[in-house]
């Protein structure tokens, strides 16, 4: 292959640089099109040609279907891996020795604390707050009892800042569910694992022991290592662009946690599960909800089916279906959604619609079956997303600041009105 691109413009011809990653995907590197070319620009909108960044943290190819981090497998990972390794994995590059991993916890565990002023805004929200907009701006508020910015030159600033938020953040998470749920606000217990301590801090009654269920723990660390990171997806991009103007962590961070809450992202595993239930209510025909989803005229779409990269399958999705079927089973729950949830999939591998779409069950089809068996309510489900998705937030931050990536700003091709006069008010 030409190691250059020919572009024609206007009768005048340019050559660009054909870059290759690791893994042979190919780029045309435009970086200079607009300054040898007289101010020409591409457009691409919602991005579904750009490469926005060069990165080493996470490997997709949608057409195999294959999802990697660091290099290895989510497959292996998922399988033999636990979250706070792959978290660490994600963020310095490398699975951590024993020590390094005990060390890690140790130090996120040190930083668990939140200030007793952060209940107070906690309190403030109503119960009926969607939960996803309350993590957001609790994630928000910790710049302000956090004020100092992170030197990202100084690589103690920089891991002081990520142990702070892997601490932090899960809290707020349990608060945020708790204040819903009417029950005290807590903290944590530092002689648990990272997953333990989670469920801990959610479930935990005032006046009895937590008992801890394997099976749940297990549940949960495999549903976190899976949503851990996607590379350039809706919320890594909006952390890695707000990142880029210089703004701290956590402000970055909250602005990553409000894109995941859309249905067409993260807020897709509670579409689903309300969709799931909606079927049920209407007697199970699964055929009248795919005819929906394929009528044009109808806003209807087969939530958790499709993906702007993967045109094969989602491997998340595979790993996450035999899950379900396991976990339901260990932890003897019927759930007549899971059924619906197998028919609508059985049909829409075979519908001609769906097929020539390449349209698969993405990661959020099968996630909210699990996360409703565990006990956890379908408003929080994006909220343990955002839970497994902050390494990967965090990762892509810290290689965005470290590459001293320019500000991120796109640009546009302008199609409003050209210049007119103004006319006074009495004249309009
Ligand atoms: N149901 C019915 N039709 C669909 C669906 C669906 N779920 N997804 C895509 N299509 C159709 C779409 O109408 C279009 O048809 P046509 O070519 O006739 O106009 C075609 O498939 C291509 O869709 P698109 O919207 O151009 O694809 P996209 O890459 O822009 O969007 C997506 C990807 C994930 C936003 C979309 O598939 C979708 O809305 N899916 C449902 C929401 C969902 O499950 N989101 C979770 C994604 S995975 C987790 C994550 O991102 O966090």
């Amino acid at each position: 292959m030409s190691d250059k691109a020919t572009i024609e413009i206007k009768g005048k011809t340019y050559e660009f640089p054909i870059i290759e990653g690791t893994e042979n995907e190919v780029a045309i590197d435009i970086k200079n099109l607009r300054s040898s070319t007289e101010g020409v620009i591409t457009l691409d909108p919602g991005y579904k040609n750009t490469g926005s960044c060069e990165s080493a943290i996470t490997f997709l190819d949608g057409e195999k279907g294959i999802l990697r981090y660091r290099g290895y497998s989510i497959e292996e990972l998922a399988e033999k891996a636990n979250f706070l390794e792959v978290a660490f994995l994600l963020i310095f590059g490398e699975l951590p020795t024993k020590e390094q991993l005990e060390k890690f916890h140790a130090d996120i565990k040190a930083q668990s604390v939140v200030d007793e002023d952060v209940r107070k805004i906690v309190d403030a929200f109503p119960k009926s707050a969607h939960p996803m907009g309350v993590i957001a701006s609790l994630t928000s508020a910790l710049t302000a009892f956090n004020p100092s910015s992170v030197n990202v030159n100084s690589e103690e600033d920089m891991y002081k800042a990520i142990v702070k938020i892997l601490g932090k953040f899960p809290v707020l998470v349990a608060w945020t569910f708790r204040k819903k749920n009417g029950l005290p606000l807590d903290y944590g217990d530092k002689n648990l694992g990272y997953v333990e301590n989670i469920l801990k801090m959610m479930f935990k009654q005032p006046n009895e022991d937590y008992l801890f269920n394997p099976i749940v723990i297990n549940a949960l660390d495999k549903l976190l290592i899976l949503h851990a990171d996607h590379e350039q997806n809706c919320s890594t991009s909006t952390v890695r662009i707000a990142g880029s103007s210089h703004v701290g962590l956590f402000a970055s961070l909250s602005t990553g946690i409000s894109a995941l809450w859309g249905p067409l992202h993260g807020g897709a595993n509670q579409a689903v599960l309300e969709m799931l239930e909606a079927i049920k209510e209407d007697g199970g025909d699964t055929e009248k909800y795919m005819a929906k989803a394929k009528d044009k005229e109808d806003p209807f779409r087969l939530m958790g089916f499709g993906h702007r990269v993967y045109k094969n399958f989602d491997p998340r999705a595979k790993i996450i279906k035999k899950a379900a079927d396991e976990i339901l089973n260990d932890l003897g729950v019927e759930d007549p959604i899971l059924n619906i949830a197998k028919a609508l999939e059985q049909e829409a591998l075979k519908d001609p619609y769906f097929v020539d779409r390449k349209l698969y069950p993405n990661v959020d089809f099968y996630s909210g079956i699990i996360y409703r068996a565990m006990g956890i309510p379908t408003d929080m489900f994006t909220v343990m997303f955002a839970l497994g998705r902050l390494p990967g937030w965090i990762a892509q931050w810290r290689e965005m600041r470290l590459n001293n990536e320019p500000i991120g700003r796109p640009r546009q091709i302008y199609v409003g009105e050209t210049l007119r006069s103004f006319k006074t008010i009495d004249k309009r």
